[in-house]
């Protein structure tokens, strides 16, 4: 039990961290970020750990409680040098504190005034909007999903718990509405019941002080999280081999996840990857169709601005289940021109249906740990890249070499292959038999014949072309990739990121085991969950995409996919074998894709 006096002084604390909170929320000018940064990040919110007025309020403890666990809510890395004039405005903040608030909050005439003024101001905060979100209860979505409430009503009555993890490098105007998506979606799952990952890679513009009001905020609400900032891992950006990046950054947003399985036995049942803008909504139906598939991971689909339309911007990491690489197609696009290059993704994806497809990534996506982290895969990159910061000559290649592609592919590949071998050992389990790996079965070795190379020397001179252009345009030192969306990492057109590679030629005497015996990986694109970037019209996008909304609602398949295909033999390879940051140049091939063999070089 608390003693009086201990409640009332955290309630004070309480009390003046949200007001300055809100103050400083809705009327951001009228106090300067370095002044709200030192205040709301260090001084008096911290103490407000002590009281959960939304857990009072809506739910009883459950496992993310963190008042009994203060780890649940840190900051890693966080930049705590003195700053210009930060004294006198320590020195004026403790002033005002101590004269103007600190009286009235511990007079007993006022006291009871000041809890109401909490109580309001985090009703005020969760019903933050930002500035899109508030936005998406208007936009219209297929099968008039924004009209019924209660749609929802069943994951959130199963109370499960669910991960949310962002990745920031300079993007600095999605942060507060996708802090509010957070706040939004918190509301209706319980802030117990999620946890918040914030990684600000190496950002260079407000990131840092907006990171310190999402902590403000997310003390307030009692919502379990940790922010971390780290340093790039190269000091020269353009001595880094972004897949790597990639990788090694994706990673550290998975580490508390990680560590409360290990340490603390918590499993989460979804993890939530925020990247861009998504609706509430929309990934709340994300999750929904996650769980009825019992799926691996489920996009949702990217819309970026170019030349006035919207189009498809997620071209580097997509794949549909045939390999190839999505169009980059407008928003309003004719059946026979839609992002999936598939027939049956583009057909589904006409009917605004989940499709299967090989990878995604585009924005939001929704990752299975079970069929996953949990297992033990991690993200990862090839290894064999030239970097051209040192004199190194570079490697020599076979035809076959990995795929020097993005680390969501390789993550991709890693489950098709993992999720195959489980499968296998499931059957080798029912069967009463020790499970065994693949050489050990009864499966021809094939003899892997060397391929010709596929790498089309005409693209390859466009792209040392390309190149030249890019560092011939020189131009100032600025941070290139920040504020950028997925479509910045397409392989340009004139790089040929267009060209689809014919199929590999059926090589003679290979007697591979197809990928169709398998068990597929469950990988979904759901067209429903649009994620977008800055300068896109909302309103407009959603007509393009969904019409009027009113489709058939009895149509069957709206959450369930109910015919899986085995992984494509082949798939378009998009690859940067070279340093030179996020845009280095990228080149393609058709690689071929074995599941088996996959198998075999696990052993
Ligand atoms: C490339 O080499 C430079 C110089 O040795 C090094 O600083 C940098 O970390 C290397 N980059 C990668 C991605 O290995």
């Amino acid at each position: 039990m608390f003693s009086l006096r201990r409640r009332n002084l955290s309630r004070l604390a309480f009390a003046a961290a949200a007001l300055f909170l809100i103050r400083a929320l809705f009327f951001p000018s009228s106090s300067s970020p370095s002044s709200s940064r030192t205040f709301a990040s260090t001084t008096h919110s911290t103490q407000i750990e002590e009281q959960n007025f939304i857990e009072r309020a809506t739910r009883p403890d459950k496992w993310l409680n963190v008042q009994k666990h203060k780890f649940l809510q840190a900051r890693i890395g966080r930049d705590s040098r003195d700053e210009v004039l930060g004294d006198v405005v320590r020195n004026g903040i403790n002033d005002y504190w101590d004269r103007f608030q600190l009286p009235y909050i511990e007079s007993r005439d006022t006291a009871s005034m000041d809890a109401q003024h909490v109580l309001t101001a985090i009703d005020q905060l969760l019903s933050l909007n930002g500035w899109v979100a508030a936005l998406c209860p208007t936009l219209v979505r297929p099968f008039n999903q924004n009209k019924h409430d209660d749609t929802w009503d069943d994951i959130i009555r199963q109370e499960h718990l669910y991960y949310f993890a962002i990745v920031i490098h300079s993007a600095d105007h999605f942060l507060v509405d996708q802090l509010s998506v957070i706040i939004q979606v918190a509301k209706r799952l319980g802030p117990n019941n999620i946890f918040v990952s914030m990684l600000d890679y190496q950002s260079t513009d407000s990131t840092e002080t907006l990171t310190d009001l999402c902590e403000a905020v997310l003390i307030l609400l009692g919502v379990p999280f940790r922010i971390r900032r780290v340093p790039g891992m190269t000091e020269d950006p353009n001595a880094a081999y972004y897949p790597l990046e990639e990788a090694h950054m994706r990673n550290l947003a998975l580490e508390p996840l990680h560590e409360l399985h290990q340490k603390r036995q918590i499993k989460f049942h979804r993890v939530i990857w925020l990247k861009g803008f998504t609706c509430p909504n929309d990934i709340l139906e994300t999750i929904k169709i996650s769980f009825a598939n019992d799926a691996a991971m489920v996009c949702g689909m990217d819309w970026a601005e170019h030349n006035g339309f919207f189009i498809f911007s997620d071209r580097w990491r997509t794949r549909d289940i045939e390999g190839d690489q999505f169009r980059q197609s407008k928003s309003s696009s004719k059946p026979d021109a839609v992002p999936p290059r598939d027939k049956v993704g583009a057909a589904r994806y006409a009917q605004h249906l989940p499709f299967q497809v090989f990878c995604c990534e585009a924005g939001t996506h929704v990752v299975d740990p079970a069929q996953s982290y949990y297992k033990g895969i991690s993200y990862r990159s090839g290894t064999d890249y030239h970097n051209l910061s040192t004199t190194d000559d570079a490697p020599i290649r076979g035809p076959d070499a990995p795929c020097l592609d993005s680390s969501q592919a390789w993550f991709c590949r890693d489950l098709w292959v993992r999720g195959a071998r489980d499968a296998m050992d499931e059957v080798d389990r029912l069967n009463g038999a020790v499970p065994a790996r693949a050489n050990k079965r009864e499966l021809n070795l094939v003899d892997v014949a060397k391929r010709d190379p596929l790498m089309d020397e005409a693209r390859a001179a466009a792209a040392e072309e390309a190149k030249q252009k890019r560092e011939a345009a020189g131009g100032p030192a600025i941070d290139l990739d920040a504020n950028v969306g997925s479509d910045y990492d397409a392989m340009s057109d004139e790089e040929g990121g267009e060209v689809v590679p014919p199929p590999a030629p059926e090589e003679p005497g290979r007697m591979a085991i197809p990928n169709s015996v398998f068990r597929p990986a469950r990988i979904l694109v759901n067209p429903r969950c649009p994620t977008t970037y800055a300068g896109v019209s909302h309103t407009q996008l959603a007509l393009d995409l969904f019409g009027n909304g009113e489709d058939n609602e009895g149509v069957s398949g709206k959450y369930v996919l109910e015919d899986w295909e085995g992984a494509p033999e082949s798939f378009v390879c998009q690859e940067q074998r070279q340093t030179g940051g996020r845009r280095a140049t990228k080149t393609q091939r058709r690689l071929g894709f074995s599941i088996h063999d996959e198998l075999q070089k696990m052993e």
